[in-house]
């Protein structure tokens, strides 16, 4: 699709038009503004973080068992602080935080927020674009949030975005209103609708995956990845949020399968694949775990991992029959 200037509304026009006049979502648009807020601090500080010595790691491990970059701390921290101040988060969960920070549960604290707060970070010094990424809940009726709250099918989510700080910074946003896209005004750092109803385009013309692991697949994925090469060209970035927003826009589909020594692969179910697949599934593509449509999983554990197929619904389908996997599309 291309790009259309449209009216270049604020993110805030467009969230007080469309979402006010929708009581579910009354709040919603704090909250968004709150991760707009934190993406333009974050994009500052990815863009300047050579300059400032703040690249590499901090010498952490997380919760995932992986080095922690200086920028996946200042994105985490600075997600957690603009979301606590917005007034409208009860809890936050975080790839880089072992428990979900609980914010509290009074009247208007009606949302949870599942992210990752800097994806893709072994780009992070090589100026490689990278993001975050958000699924945004709606608190269950009265008491603190408990882990009912928390653990529950991607389906149940309410909106869902993605920032990616590339050549441009763009937010995506996605509710039951359809996928709209807004970029960073340079003159004023405002999010402005450039990308209006975005639906994933038919004629696919890429797949992404690290054909690097091809060897430790299993058979069934090895022919699913041949006949995607027999098709399509390769485009792999290595940062989630970067391969997947170009298939959103241009066509095509990502993969990150289970492998011999992971079998629920690399990637996040709650704050990587829920979030996707959300904002694919209303740009009418689609998400597979291989067996499951993702929206579907009912979750075990907040930091757990999962297979992913996501893109064009009709070349997820026919990628999973080759896996032999099932793709119920209505989730039956
Ligand atoms: P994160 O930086 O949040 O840990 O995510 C990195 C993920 C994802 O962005 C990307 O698709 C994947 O790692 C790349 O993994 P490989 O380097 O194994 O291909
Ligand atoms: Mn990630
Ligand atoms: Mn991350």
């Amino acid at each position: 699709m291309d790009a259309v200037v449209t009216s270049r509304r604020t993110l805030n026009e467009y969230t007080s038009g469309v979402l006010k006049s929708d009581p579910e979502f009354d709040g919603l648009e704090y909250v968004l503004a709150a991760i707009a807020d934190g993406a333009q601090k974050v994009q500052a500080q990815v863009q300047g973080a050579a300059l400032a010595g703040a690249l590499g790691s901090d010498g952490q491990t997380n919760v995932q068992g992986e080095v922690v970059q200086f920028l996946d701390t200042y994105a985490s921290d600075t997600f957690v602080e603009v979301l606590k101040d917005s007034g409208y988060v009860a809890a936050i969960s975080c790839e880089e935080i072992d428990n979900t920070v609980i914010v509290g549960n009074g009247l208007d604290q009606r949302f949870i927020i599942q992210m990752d707060p800097l994806d893709g970070s072994s780009n992070i010094d090589v100026a490689v674009s990278i993001g975050s990424i958000f699924g945004i809940w709606k608190r269950r009726k009265g008491g603190p949030v408990t882990d009912a709250d928390l653990l529950r099918p991607g389906d149940e989510q309410v909106a869902a975005v993605y920032v990616v700080y590339g050549s441009s910074t763009v937010m995506v946003l996605a509710t039951e209103d359809g996928v709209q896209g807004f970029t960073m005004d340079p003159e004023d750092r405002d999010f402005r609708l450039t990308h209006a109803d975005i639906r994933i385009p038919a004629d696919n013309s890429v797949y992404s995956v690290n054909e690097g692991n091809f060897y430790k697949w299993d058979d069934a994925t090895q022919r699913a990845v041949v006949s995607l090469r027999e098709a399509f060209s390769l485009r792999y970035v290595g940062s989630l949020v970067a391969d997947f927003h170009r298939n959103l826009l241009k066509g095509g589909i990502f993969l990150y399968p289970g492998d011999r020594s992971n079998p629920q692969g690399k990637l996040r179910l709650m704050y990587e694949a829920n979030p996707l697949a959300y904002i694919a599934e209303r740009a009418g593509g689609a998400a597979s775990s291989g067996s499951r449509r993702i929206l579907d999983i009912q979750p075990e554990g907040l930091h757990q991992r999962i297979p992913l197929i996501i893109g064009n619904r009709d070349v997820v389908e026919s990628t999973l029959s080759i896996m032999s996997g099932v793709y119920d599309t209505d989730g039956e």
